[in-house]
């Protein structure tokens, strides 16, 4: 089994290290902030947990699986015996090139170091290292626990052996994975999903329905577990916002301009489920 290390244990990294301790994979996962470590563990504690009481995952095995997940806030120690990085920072470039960097210095030369950004292309962090070569995206979705594709991203440099080694680590982890030979904006889902939620945001700009009729069309329609209101929603208003407003700016393609309803929803802090309101009231 690989030998992981998470960098970052935000909503994401503390999930993937979970996900892939629950497959055997023994993770360190480090955050600078003890805080986040803290809550990292009491959450998947509550998720395993939950498991434990449907039924589905023996309590033995819950118990096995939080404990190969290792936290620390050292970051070179946490890399140190590393065959693996996954980095699930802020997603800021500057911060995300000053932590390649380190892990570059700190891990093994033989380590594949990948990031978990959705938006920053693996070429502008492999530039801050020694080892473009083995730098590569690695996108899981969230909530990781649940959603089973990992989007692997080769950059330019990216190698066969470092690609093959990330759809290893994905198989390990249970979970299924698929390859973009091309560094491109967005990568398939949510290029998908962007092209699908605009073409909602058209219609409902356009006064054709409202946004729960488009969400039970889509639902009904096309057998979406979700609508891309009620989606959106649920992955908060603000991450649609600013990833819209990303592609926009990055392609300057007016297809990807935020629509005027939903920039009026962000300025006004409905963002969804976590602030009680967006399209829908929670
Ligand atoms: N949230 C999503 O739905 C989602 C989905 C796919 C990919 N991503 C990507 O995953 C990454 C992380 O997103 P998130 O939602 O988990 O963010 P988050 O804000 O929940 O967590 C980021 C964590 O990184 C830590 N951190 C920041 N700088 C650090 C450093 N220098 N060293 C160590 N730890 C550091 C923070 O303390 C925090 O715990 C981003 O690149 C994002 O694009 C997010």
């Amino acid at each position: 089994m690989t030998r992981l290390a998470v960098i970052g244990a935000g909503s994401m990294g503390a999930q993937i290290a979970q996900q892939a301790a629950l497959h055997g994979v023994d993770v360190t996962l480090q955050d600078q902030e003890p805080g986040q470590l803290q809550k990292a563990r009491e959450a998947n504690r509550g998720h395993l947990m939950r498991r434990v009481e449907k039924g589905k995952l023996a309590k033995e095995d819950a118990e096995a699986a939080l404990e190969r997940v290792h936290t620390i806030t050292d970051m070179r120690a946490a890399v140190e015996h590393a065959e693996f990085v996954v980095e699930a920072v802020f997603e800021d470039l500057d911060v995300k090139r000053l932590v390649f960097r380190e892990l570059d210095a700190a891990s093994s030369e033989h380590a594949v170091l990948a990031s978990n950004s959705s938006t920053i292309g693996i070429s502008k962090l492999a530039s801050a290292t020694e080892r473009p070569d083995r730098c590569v995206n690695m996108h899981f979705f969230y909530p990781v626990l649940v959603m089973d594709v990992v989007e692997i991203v080769r950059g330019p440099k990216t190698s066969d052996d470092t690609v093959e080694r990330a759809l290893e680590l994905a198989r390990q982890m249970g979970r299924t994975p698929v390859v973009l030979n091309k560094e491109i904006d967005g990568f398939i889902v949510n290029r998908i999903l962007h092209a699908a939620t605009q073409e909602a945001y058209r219609l409902l700009d356009a006064g054709v329905a409202s946004f729960e009729d488009i969400d039970t069309a889509v639902e009904k329609g096309l057998n979406w577990p979700m609508g891309p209101f009620r989606l959106g929603d649920f992955s908060g208003l603000d991450v649609t916002y600013n990833a819209r407003l990303h592609m926009y700016r990055s392609t300057g393609d007016e297809r990807y301009r935020p629509s005027p309803q939903l920039e009026a929803k962000v300025k006004a802090g409905k963002l969804g489920r976590k602030s009680g309101e967006g399209w829908y009231r929670y």
